[in-house]
């Protein structure tokens, strides 16, 4: 396929400059590649359109815009899988469908399959901001939920636009000190350790910790869960149709060239991006 736009992501960013949460260093590496990613080409969530058929694929048809979870993303051609693909709305742009993969398929894995969380809850999301940040809030307030974000003072009108009844400044209000409990606590950002987002709950509660160190992963049971999301088809279909029912917002940082790949990549190490940042090969 032809690649019109694709996110660059903290997944990607993560593996560009071999930084991985604590403990994960030596088995990352072991995967990826020990004196760099094996991969050389990055990039996980994009959008384009169908150049080429493999042999017996008959779900697609050359000249179909499509988007999707693929590896090698940060190219002008790829190939994928078609099971990995879904098709993209006319009314969505390549743009917004490379935007709302990485961190909706994210927010849908943990809240929907994983806590299954429902209307009337409340739930918590750290890092409101982020790439999966912003799509878990409004995924959590699509649900019927009641959301609290946590951000910096700068992103707290954003994350109350995507549907936050609260918002806590983390630089005003540090994540231990909020009063309030919670069935749901989604965390993507800062530190925390389990006991902390263990107290942040109400009776029977979850805590997913989408961002986990090595050692929380391997202690996660109960009550919390972490682990490596899922990006499922049905969910890139639905995050893919709420975006063009204009239900859901894919958050755009920015958005430019393939030539202007080392800036976009500067912005996500600064790991305070604000949603996504895309390029356009
Ligand atoms: N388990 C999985 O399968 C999975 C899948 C996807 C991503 N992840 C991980 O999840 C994490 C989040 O990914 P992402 O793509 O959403 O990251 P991101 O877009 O790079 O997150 C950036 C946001 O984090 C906020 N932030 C920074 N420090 C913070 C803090 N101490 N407290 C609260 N917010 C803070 C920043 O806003 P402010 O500074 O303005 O607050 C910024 O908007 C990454 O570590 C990624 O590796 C895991």
């Amino acid at each position: 396929m032809r690649v019109a736009a694709a996110a660059v992501t903290s997944g990607d960013a993560r593996m560009r400059a071999a930084r991985f949460p604590r403990g994960m260093g030596l088995p990352a590496r072991l995967g990826i590649g020990l004196r760099g990613p094996r991969q050389r080409i990055l990039g996980i969530a994009l959008s384009g359109t169908v150049t080429a058929l493999g042999e017996g694929v008959t779900s697609l048809a050359v000249g179909d815009a499509v988007a999707g979870m693929a590896s090698r993303a940060h190219a002008e051609l790829v190939a994928v899988r078609a099971d990995r693909l879904v098709r993209k709305p006319a009314d969505v742009s390549h743009d917004a469908a490379a935007a709302v993969l990485f961190g909706g398929t994210t927010a849908m894995h943990f809240l929907h399959d994983v806590a299954k969380v429902r209307a009337g809850q409340s739930v918590l999301v750290i890092g409101g901001s982020g790439a999966v940040g912003s799509s878990a809030v409004q995924v959590a307030r699509l649900s019927g939920a009641r959301v609290t974000g946590v951000t910096s003072g700068r992103n707290a009108e954003l994350v109350r636009r995507l549907g936050a009844e609260t918002v806590v400044d983390r630089t005003r209000t540090p994540v231990d000190r909020i009063a309030e409990r919670f069935d749901v606590v989604v965390h993507t950002a800062g530190p925390l350790s389990t006991a902390a987002g263990r107290s942040l709950l109400a009776d029977g509660g979850t805590l997913i910790l989408v961002l986990a160190t090595l050692g929380q992963m391997v202690a996660a049971r109960g009550q919390v869960k972490a682990g490596v999301a899922r990006s499922r088809p049905e969910h890139m279909a639905r995050l893919l149709s709420l975006v063009g029912s204009g239900e859901l917002d894919p958050v755009i940082q920015e958005s430019m060239p393939m030539a202007e790949i080392a800036r976009a990549y500067e912005i996500v190490d600064s790991e305070r991006k604000v949603g996504n940042v895309l390029i356009r090969p």
